[in-house]
């Protein structure tokens, strides 16, 4: 019986690796270069076929960059045809920009596109493609001009961090609806690139004042400012808990409750294998963090355990190696020194990120 088991509301269809970009900060694995686009469009309409029969509302479309999908159109229009919520979560770049008035025909709703700064030097330096910035604009003109909803997510990190105030102008100059200042979270490529990456506590400080000035002085694009949990003393509530909200499902079929869970010690099941029903409700790595008799100490007997769930098992494995550990994001943890030296080791270090690419990829699974 699974009464107490809501269905999954969010669901993110990764439809490709494949990216123009190398983001030094991707959330994508290490070794997604071992990942095959093996999911046929069929495939695809019968994963939201399924999950919106459960009760998915939210549809996200990503990847690596989900416009070099080929299926994509169509894909777009059984989201809307299953009457989905829809969100294209891409870089903008390298698009025929003939795709945007056909995307929006298809049905789709809204656009995410990602920028890393209002400079196309800095841009290049993060994403290692000179014509991102160039592609980026005329991608969100393209968009405005088809009466697409436009978010636009800004990835922060030390390398551009202090050009926050910028990036808000030049997001409201694209006609963005909403803007993200999303302080990047260290999970995969950018766990990797910590060092070269993480940014001082005070220029987070800086960067939330120019936030706060926007707000204070403008009403005309909302800003969202999401916080790096290694400054906090408390875990977030990642994924809202574990296989409660959010499903994702990787180009090859494999699902997940969260983008980078298999790096996890887990199995996870492929929807070529089972319906999404059974995943959801039945499959072993669904139901593991579910609850709280996974829960060591402290999280067993805390009082916020229904709020932030024991934080994420993500970045638990990844900093102590034992995945019902405590997020080490947390001051309770026995394992938060770990986080504080990987702060202190960051902010003195001078190394310089490694691009998110299939050869650098490869390179680490041969390390491995
Ligand atoms: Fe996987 Fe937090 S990212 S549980």
């Amino acid at each position: 019986m699974h009464n107490d088991i809501k269905p999954p509301l969010w669901m993110l269809l990764e439809l490709t690796h494949k990216c123009p970009l190398e983001c030094t900060y991707c959330y994508n694995q290490l070794d997604f270069a071992n990942t095959k686009d093996s999911m046929t469009k069929e495939d695809w309409f019968r994963v939201m076929e399924e999950a919106r029969a459960m009760g998915a509302v939210q549809l996200g479309f990503s990847g690596g960059e989900p416009l070099l999908n080929k299926d994509i159109l169509e894909i777009v229009k059984k989201a809307a045809e299953l009457k989905f919520y829809t969100n294209l979560i891409t870089s903008g770049v390298g698009a025929d920009l003939s795709i945007v008035p056909k995307l929006k025909e298809a049905g789709l709703k809204t656009v995410q596109l990602g920028i890393q700064s209002h400079d196309a030097k800095t841009t290049a330096l993060i994403t290692n493609n000179k014509n991102a910035q160039r592609d980026k604009l005329a991608f969100a003109k393209a968009c405005k001009e088809n009466g697409l909803q436009l978010i636009v997510n800004s990835c922060i990190t030390r390398q551009n961090i202090h050009q926050v105030g910028e990036i808000i102008e030049f997001a409201n100059s694209l006609g963005a609806n909403y803007l993200e200042i999303a302080n990047i979270q260290y999970y995969g490529w950018a766990l990797k690139n910590i060092d070269a990456l993480l940014p001082t506590e005070e220029q987070l400080k800086k960067a939330k004042e120019e936030v706060d000035f926007y707000r204070e002085k403008r009403d005309d694009m909302k800003v969202f400012f999401v916080v790096p949990d290694y400054f906090a003393t408390r875990p977030k509530a990642c994924m809202n808990g574990w296989g409660t909200t959010f499903l994702t499902i990787n180009p090859d079929g494999v699902a997940l409750p969260c983008n980078t869970a298999n790096t996890l010690p887990l199995e996870f099941p492929n929807v070529k294998d089972f319906s999404v029903k059974e995943i959801w409700n039945d499959s072993e790595a669904f139901n593991f963090f579910r609850g709280d008799k996974w829960m060591k100490e402290p999280c067993r007997t805390c009082p916020e355990k229904e709020t932030d769930f024991g934080g994420c098992r993500c970045q638990a494995y990844a900093l102590t190696k034992d995945m019902n550990e405590a997020d080490p994001v947390c001051d309770k943890s026995s394992y938060h020194k770990v986080v504080l030296d990987k702060v202190q080791t960051a902010l003195k270090s001078t190394s310089e990120p490694v691009y998110r690419n299939k050869q650098n990829s490869l390179a680490l699974i041969n390390e491995a």
